[in-house]
């Protein structure tokens, strides 16, 4: 962001100025603080309860919560089965996964041999301090009596709590940054495909925290609409990163592949599927490799809330992307235009107040986008469905939908339309939207 906030007026710096301090807070690896390791959060008497406490302010059973339920938990061990030997074996690694840095840097919590502390795991996976980064410093006085969440931070503790922190930590693995790619080769080996999206990880991520009173008192709400908001705007600013960097951007003659729908190659050739994709108002024709859009779709659909001539903007953009990534124009000049605007997004959500209507809007916005073509390709869909079901979810709990039970039928009928990304058809997808439709507008 900090070549965005060089090109703003001084009024919209201040206002973005507490953000950006956060968001200026290193990843928890690229933090020169000792890490400890997992041991010292697991006491009973610290995070390490088996049931949840009444009268503390969090609930104390993180550490069992993580270590039974979360997948963080076992990213290291997952490293030692089959799948991860046959990606090693085809990419022809001269180590096995669990001593390979690139594996390690997103299966665990991969720091350098000097920050380790005497009790550090690194077989622990992706631990409390790989979120909360490295507890040197905070681990002593964060129990202190009149500790405070704004000294935790000064002393390093990571700002899981604001929402472009948040986002910036969860890609970081989940997509990848500068330092950290799964690319194409890495998919081609083995590697499952990755599709992130904030709002439903953290939600389906076995919650370890409670937002209740108490967590208000001590710590802003991050409002999910916000979350999910800011980390589309992240993504295709990671995107952009890398296509237009010649080092990871490219595979010999090729871009890197990652960046590219996957189905735009890999169906069968008498599968003639092409057709006009019109979402942005200009498409490249047949025969060309379509660049994966669905974080492009959504961040269009998130503008438009915020400002209608901003949705607009990011709508041309990424058709002129489109054009020049076929040839017709300067790619590299495109996705850099493309990422300074999807900056400006996020700084504009970030200081937007959502009113309780915009949920609505957005969901139906997405909906009306596909019922208009724009879910031709598989990720876009997938990308609509797990947005439509976030931000229904975070109607739904302000009482602001239909019955729960006729969305989430209307919500699993959209998801098992895409249960095969294989079989995906935009037909039937469109049909069970049409159903999504009625259901949002009724209310
Ligand atoms: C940029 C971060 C990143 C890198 C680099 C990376 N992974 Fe992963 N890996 C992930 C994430 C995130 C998932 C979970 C994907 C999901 O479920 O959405 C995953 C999933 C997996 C899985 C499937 C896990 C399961 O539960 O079955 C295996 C196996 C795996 N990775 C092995 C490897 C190996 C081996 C390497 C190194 C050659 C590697 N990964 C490199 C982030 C990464
Ligand atoms: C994958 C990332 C991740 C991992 C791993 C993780 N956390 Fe968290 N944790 C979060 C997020 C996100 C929040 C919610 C935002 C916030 O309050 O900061 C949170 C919140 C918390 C809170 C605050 C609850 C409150 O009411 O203020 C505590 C305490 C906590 N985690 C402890 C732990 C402990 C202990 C571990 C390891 C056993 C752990 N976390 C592992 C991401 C993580
Ligand atoms: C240090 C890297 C790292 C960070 C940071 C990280 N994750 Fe993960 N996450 C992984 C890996 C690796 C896996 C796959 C583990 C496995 O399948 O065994 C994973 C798995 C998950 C899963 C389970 C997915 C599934 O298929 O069931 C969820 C949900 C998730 N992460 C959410 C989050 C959220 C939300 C954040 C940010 C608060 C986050 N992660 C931060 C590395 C990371
Ligand atoms: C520009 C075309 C193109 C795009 C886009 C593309 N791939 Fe590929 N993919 C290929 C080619 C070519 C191969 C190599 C096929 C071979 O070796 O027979 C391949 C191989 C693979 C393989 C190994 C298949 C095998 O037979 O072992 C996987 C898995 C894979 N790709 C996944 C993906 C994923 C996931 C994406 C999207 C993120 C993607 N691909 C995007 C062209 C593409």
């Amino acid at each position: 962001m900090n070549r965005l906030l060089r090109r703003l007026s001084p009024a919209l710096l201040l206002c973005a100025s507490q953000a950006w301090a956060q968001a200026a807070a290193p990843l928890p690896y690229q933090s020169t603080d000792q890490s400890l390791g997992t041991v010292n959060c697991a006491n009973s008497l610290c995070h390490g309860s088996i049931t949840p406490w009444h009268e503390s302010p969090v609930l104390r059973n993180e550490y069992v919560t993580w270590s039974r339920l979360d997948k963080h938990a076992r990213a290291y061990r997952v490293l030692h089965n089959e799948r991860s030997r046959t990606i090693v074996r085809n990419l022809g690694l001269p180590t096995p996964a669990h001593e390979t840095k690139l594996c390690l840097d997103c299966h665990a919590h991969n720091v350098p041999e000097a920050q380790r502390g005497e009790r550090f795991n690194l077989s622990d996976g992706v631990t409390c301090e790989a979120c909360h980064g490295p507890a040197e410093r905070w681990i002593q006085s964060h129990v202190e009596p009149g500790a405070s969440h704004a000294g935790n931070l000064d002393r390093g503790l990571y700002p899981t709590s604001d929402a472009d922190s948040r986002a910036k930590l969860c890609l970081s693995c989940h997509w990848g940054n500068q330092d950290k790619l799964v690319n194409h080769r890495l998919m081609g080996a083995g590697h499952p495909r990755m599709s992130f999206e904030l709002e439903t990880f953290t939600a389906i991520a076995p919650a370890h925290f409670r937002v209740d009173a108490d967590y208000l008192a001590r710590k802003p709400a991050v409002d999910g609409v916000k979350v999910w908001a800011i980390g589309q705007a992240l993504a295709v600013q990671e995107m952009m990163d890398l296509l237009v960097d010649p080092k990871r951007g490219r595979d010999g003659l090729f871009p890197e592949l990652v960046l590219f729908d996957c189905h735009a190659c890999h169906h069968p050739m008498s599968q003639a599927k092409w057709q006009p994709r019109g979402q942005f108002g200009a498409h490249a024709g047949p025969g060309t490799v379509r660049l994966n859009d669905s974080g492009m779709l959504m961040l269009r659909a998130v503008a438009r809330e915020v400002d209608p001539a901003l949705g607009l903007r990011v709508g041309r953009q990424v058709s002129r992307l489109h054009l020049a990534v076929a040839g017709q124009g300067d790619a590299i000049a495109e996705a850099r235009a493309l990422k300074r605007l999807a900056a400006e997004v996020a700084l504009r959500i970030d200081t937007h107040a959502f009113s309780a209507a915009s949920p609505g809007h957005i969901a139906l916005a997405l909906v009306d986008e596909g019922l208009a073509g724009g879910y031709a390709d598989y990720a876009g869909a997938e990308q609509a469905a797990m947005a439509i079901g976030s931000v229904v979810d975070h109607m739904h709990k302000r009482g602001l939908a239909a019955p729960a039970g006729a969305l989430n039928a209307a919500l699993e009928r959209l998801n098992a339309a895409l249960a095969d990304d294989e079989a995906y058809r935009p037909a039937q997808f469109q049909q069970r939207l049409r159903e999504m439709r009625a259901l949002l507008v009724a209310k």
